[in-house]
């Protein structure tokens, strides 16, 4: 069994007036299946178009069918807080993304929380400082979309100038760098594989699950804090993917948030326009 802690702490910063921040933390060692885990403390003040990423990947391997598991913190301007966004690909699935955004409870610039995934054969879990704040199961329909090839862990900061911030509106400012993004603690309880023979990996260590009160805790993460979901937006998705199981109230409470996205009513001046059009056609 592989699973061992890393404790240690590093600093990535782009000193000058760089375009492109791109640098990272990489593991070793490939791993299906397993629980990871680290300790991340984000950039403070103007962070527009920066983007943190903590994240599971095998794209240098499998270039055209790669798997994908991410946490992205998307940067925000002066005064706002930094949302995250979680999504997963498997063996390629680029084409659907499968995006959540969230808002947190508190400030992540301020101090160190802990961010993990819990990955098995069925389940995956994204927890921020041990709430579990979303859940994916594997149903038959997703086929190969589910992560399921041995990914390494990755960290990395980078510019995101052209969509992170309300879809690219704020870019990123380097008046502002350094941008300092801080990990520590990181956990790999991974079942590693052998990186010749990648069917094989080692014993999987006991991985948590989700108790009743965590579910609940979950559940109330989402009803208050998720500000975005593919399964709802019906501007990308007039059918929502297969797994997606669509409850009214949240539809109704994404609406209220964002309707033009969220499909229920349409902008003042977009009715107004449909109204000339309809008249002059006349
Ligand atoms: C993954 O993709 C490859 C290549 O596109 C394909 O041959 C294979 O059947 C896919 N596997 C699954 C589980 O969908």
């Amino acid at each position: 069994m592989i699973s061992h802690t890393k404790n240690f702490s590093f600093v990535f910063c782009s000193a000058f007036l760089v375009l492109l921040v791109s640098a990272g933390f990489l593991s070793q060692d490939l791993y299906l299946h397993g629980y990871f885990s680290a300790s991340i403390k984000l950039p403070a003040d103007y962070t527009a178009g920066v983007v943190v990423a903590f994240y599971m990947s095998n794209g240098d391997m499998f270039e055209k069918n790669h798997d994908e598991i991410d946490f992205e913190f998307l940067g925000n301007i002066r005064g706002k807080n930094w949302r995250i966004q979680t999504n997963i690909y498997g063996n390629g699935s680029t084409s659907t993304g499968r995006e959540e955004r969230y808002g947190l409870w508190f400030d992540p610039s301020e101090d160190f929380h802990q961010y993990s995934i819990l990955w098995t054969q069925n389940v995956i879990v994204f927890y921020v400082d041990n709430v579990p704040i979303r859940e994916i199961k594997r149903t038959e329909a997703m086929g190969g979309d589910f992560p399921s090839k041995p990914m390494s862990l990755y960290a990395t900061i980078w510019d995101g100038s052209s969509w992170a911030t309300n879809g690219g509106k704020y870019r990123v400012n380097y008046k502002y760098a350094p941008y300092i993004a801080e990990f520590s603690d990181f956990i790999l309880h991974g079942c590693a594989v052998d990186p010749i023979e990648l069917s094989k990996c080692d014993t999987l260590p006991k991985l948590p699950t989700m108790s009743s009160q965590q579910r609940m805790k979950m559940t109330a993460f989402r009803n208050k804090h998720m500000q975005y979901s593919y399964c709802y937006d019906r501007a990308r998705y007039k059918v929502p993917p297969s797994e997606c199981t669509i409850e009214p109230k949240e539809a109704e409470r994404l609406r209220g948030f964002d309707p033009v996205t969220f499909g229920g009513t349409r902008r003042p001046h977009k009715r107004h326009r449909r109204v000339r059009l309809e008249a002059s056609s006349v």
